[in-house]
C-alpha cells in the first residue's frame, strides 16, 4: 500500500473508530487529524473554537493536514475532521494523491451520536430540535462535496462490518 487512505464524512460518521480498526487490520499508522490539531495547538478543538473562532481553526486544520498529505511519505489511515474536505486545497490533493473513502451516515445516526456530546462546537445548540436542524443543513451542503470521494461506504452497521466493506473497495489498490 503506497497511498494514504483518507476517511471523510460528517461528525459522528465513525471516522476515528473505523480508522483505528482499518489501520490495525492493514498494519498502518493511524492519524486522527483533530487529535493532531489539538496536540499542535496545545488545546482541545472546543477551546480553539471558543478562544480563536472557526476561521483560525480552519487555518490550522489546512496547515496541519497539508503537512501530513505532502510531507509525511509513510502510508497511513488518516481520519479527517468533518469540515476538512470542504477546503478546496485539501480536497484537490486528497482526490489526486490518496484513496478517499466517504463514510456516509444518515441524519438519524449522526444525530444520535452527536446530540449527547459537547465536544462539537458546530453543534452547540440550545435544544435537540435545533441540533437536528443544524445537522440536516450541514448534510445538505456537505453530502454533494463528500460524494466526490473515490469510494462511498454506508456506516449504518457495526464498525468491523464497515471496515470489511472498505477493505473490499480498496482491495485492488493495496
Ligand atoms: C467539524 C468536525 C469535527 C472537528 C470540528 C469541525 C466539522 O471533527 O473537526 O469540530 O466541521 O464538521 P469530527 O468530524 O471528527 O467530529
Amino acid at each position: 500500500m503506497k497511498k494514504k487512505i483518507v476517511l471523510i464524512g460528517m461528525m459522528g460518521s465513525g471516522k476515528s473508530t473505523i480508522g483505528k480498526i482499518l489501520s490495525k487490520t492493514l498494519k498502518l499508522n493511524f492519524i486522527d487529524a483533530d487529535i493532531l490539531i489539538e496536540k499542535k495547538c496545545g488545546l482541545k478543538i472546543k477551546k480553539i473554537f471558543d478562544k480563536y473562532g472557526e476561521r483560525y481553526f480552519r487555518e490550522k486544520e489546512e496547515k496541519i493536514v497539508l503537512n501530513v498529505l505532502l510531507n509525511d511519505k509513510t502510508p497511513c489511515v488518516l481520519a479527517l475532521g468533518g469540515g476538512a474536505f470542504l477546503n478546496k486545497k485539501l480536497q484537490k490533493i486528497i482526490l489526486k494523491k490518496t484513496i478517499s473513502v466517504w463514510l456516509d451516515a444518515n441524519l438519524e445516526l449522526i444525530y444520535k451520536r452527536c446530540k449527547k456530546s459537547n465536544k462539537r462546537p458546530l453543534l452547540y445548540e440550545s435544544n435537540d430540535k435545533k441540533i437536528k436542524k443544524t445537522i440536516k443543513n450541514l448534510l445538505k451542503i456537505r453530502n454533494p462535496i463528500y460524494s466526490k470521494a473515490k469510494f462511498v461506504v454506508k456506516t449504518n452497521e457495526e464498525p468491523s462490518k464497515v471496515c470489511d466493506k472498505i477493505l473490499i473497495c480498496i482491495k485492488n489498490l493495496i
